[in-house]
């Protein structure tokens, strides 16, 4: 591509940036932002496929070269509920609405990604699908996506994140567990209310939270392998409205983040073992509800590989990646248990300039970034042209 044309390119992606950063919608309310998407894919004479969706799409760009499979790259698309403090002309026009998580960036990338591949489609083989999704925050919007057809005949996947801890021009890489399993749990303890001054006349459930918090905390010490990751957080305590009554219930809720598919099953157990058999002992009653969120994200080996020769030939750096206890509904498009198949995927993060972290009021993404995202994305998703090896996990 001509110089020229890459300063157009990078005007026009970093305009439409602007927009969507100026104009945050919250999960599954991504109207506005679709139908730009949307806007901008057709002009760019793109095929958006014919899914019913009620936000988020999937286009396709299909080679002209013989041969090639199916590949996807995932683009999140949603805002979180964060009123903006950045210091930028371009500030969120929408009260109480943020992309503090740098899907703006997101979508602005994969838009060019696709412009790109589109305007080379001649010398591409295979087909690329771009899934724009949906309510990437609340964890399930890749289940929306997941209820259409879109995966059935893609052999990998893709998927990045803006990463506020990098230089622009930095990509971070990791082979193996990038994100975590993420469940959640209420625990409902039920005792029996009366006087504080007489606590022999029932059963304090406010004492029997606080030793199954204690316990809880036993899993990851006593229970799981010490070299597999793993966390457990209570994070809300409810009971009581006054001093002088033991209340009647008790109320508690935490999150448990894993890697290992086998770790997860056994703090289930673990948890209901410890909530429910701790209140017996202390004559009480408890109720566990489990809420399972998404699967960890684990990048395939060879594909870890791919995106670090990516990055060599565009002259970008690289760095190994983290792996986080957050987690990225991204996993769901690549797990053997929801897929029912291998589909081998890999999760990069693109360096967005230093700054404020994720979620933060003041998160900012340096717009310099955009064009570098895309050229790179773009040539990662041409990986036919150089890669075929038997990918698997
Ligand atoms: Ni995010």
């Amino acid at each position: 591509m001509a110089s020229e044309d890459n300063k157009k390119l990078e005007r026009y992606l970093i305009e439409n940036f602007e927009w969507f950063h100026r104009h945050p919608e919250l999960p599954y309310e991504e109207v506005q932002t679709t139908a730009k998407i949307r806007g901008m894919l057709t002009e760019a004479g793109i095929e958006i496929l014919p899914y019913l969706l009620e936000t988020g799409l999937v286009a396709v760009v299909r080679g002209q070269k013989n041969g090639g499979r199916t590949i996807a790259l995932r683009c999140d698309i949603d805002a979180l509920p964060i009123t903006e403090e950045a210091d930028i002309p371009y500030r969120s026009e929408e009260t109480g609405k943020m992309h503090a998580c740098g899907h703006d960036f997101h979508i602005t990338a994969g838009i060019g990604a696709a412009i790109l591949l589109q305007e080379h489609r001649e010398d591409l083989c295979g087909t690329v699908k771009f899934i724009f999704q949906p309510a990437e925050e609340e964890s399930h919007g890749a289940l929306k996506i997941l209820e259409t057809d879109v995966m059935d005949d893609v052999e990998c996947i893709w998927g990045f994140h803006a990463d506020p801890t990098n230089a622009v021009g930095v990509i971070g890489i990791r082979e193996g567990y990038v994100t975590a399993a993420v469940d959640r749990f209420v625990i409902r303890v039920k005792g029996t209310g009366c006087h504080g001054a007489h606590p022999d006349d029932g059963i304090d459930p406010i004492l029997t939270s606080a030793a199954i918090v204690q316990g809880l905390q036993s899993i990851v010490s006593r229970s799981v392998n010490a070299f597999h990751p793993s966390l457990l957080s209570v994070t809300r305590i409810q009971a009581g409205t006054t001093w002088n009554v033991i209340p009647a219930e008790a109320e508690l809720e935490g999150t448990v983040r894993t890697m290992d598919r086998k770790d997860r099953l056994l703090y289930e157990r673990r948890v209901r073992e410890i909530a429910m058999q701790t209140a017996s002992a202390y004559g009480a009653e408890a109720e566990v509800t489990w809420v399972a969120g998404p699967p960890a994200t684990y990048n395939n080996g060879e594909m870890a590989q791919v995106c670090d020769k990516t990055a060599k030939e565009l002259g970008m750096e690289t760095v190994p990646e983290e792996s986080s206890m957050g987690g990225d509904d991204f996993a769901y498009y690549e797990d053997k248990d929801t897929m029912q198949r291998d589909i081998p995927g890999c999760y990069v993060k693109i360096g967005i300039g230093v700054g404020h972290p994720i979620h933060h009021p003041a998160f900012c993404v340096d717009e310099s970034a955009i064009l570098p995202a895309a050229k790179y994305l773009a040539q990662l998703l041409t990986i036919e042209k150089r890669y075929d090896a038997n990918m698997s996990r």
